[in-house]
């Protein structure tokens, strides 16, 4: 069973498991300038990243939530406003690519956005990202593509 569980600080340290265990680091935070891997340097920067990202209230500009897979943490999903938009963004370690579960955690943020009275969901990838450009083809969004960066927006209202 899929669930997304709001992050806290219990659930971002199985959060920061499930990326060193099946994530590379680029895939999940941004570059930090350390020997390649998951280094103690990098690790507290994935910590640092997601407390001034959504836990702390003076800093916080998204909403992350632990997806669950029958209780166990595969990756993170988010809600980030932008004016009367909200772009969303999923990652998953690999063992859980490819079975449906981004499908499955793109309805259930589509879902949010649309119960929070957004006006528009947006997200967006790389043109070589091949399971998100499926993804994002699948909401019946217009996709545009500027350079190497696909993104897709769905109106929610008028
Ligand atoms: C991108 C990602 C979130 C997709 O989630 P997923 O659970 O693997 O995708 P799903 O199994 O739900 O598949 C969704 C669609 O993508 C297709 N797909 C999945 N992996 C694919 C791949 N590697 N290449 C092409 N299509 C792919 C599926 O066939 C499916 O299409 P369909 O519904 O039309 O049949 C996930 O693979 C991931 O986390 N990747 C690494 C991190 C990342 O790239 N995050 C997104 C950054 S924008």
């Amino acid at each position: 069973m899929i669930r997304l569980t709001p992050l806290d600080e219990d659930t971002l340290a199985r959060l920061l498991e499930a990326a060193v265990t099946g994530a590379d680091p680029l895939e999940v935070m941004p570059p930090v300038d350390d020997p390649p891997g998951w280094t103690p340097r990098r690790r507290a920067a994935f910590l640092a990243f997601h407390r001034a990202r959504s836990l702390d209230p003076a800093t916080a500009v998204e909403r992350t939530w632990v997806i669950d897979v029958d209780g166990t943490a595969v990756g993170a999903a988010r809600l980030e406003p932008h004016g009367d938009a909200l772009e969303a963004g999923i990652w998953l370690s690999r063992a859980a690519r490819g079975r449906g579960i981004g499908r499955q955690v793109t309805a259930l943020l589509l879902a949010e956005a649309r119960e929070s009275g957004a006006a528009s969901f947006v997200a967006s990838t790389t043109a070589g990202n091949g399971g998100a450009r499926a993804l994002l083809g699948g909401l019946g969004a217009a996709l545009t593509t500027e350079g190497d960066e696909v993104t897709a927006v769905l109106r929610l209202r008028p």
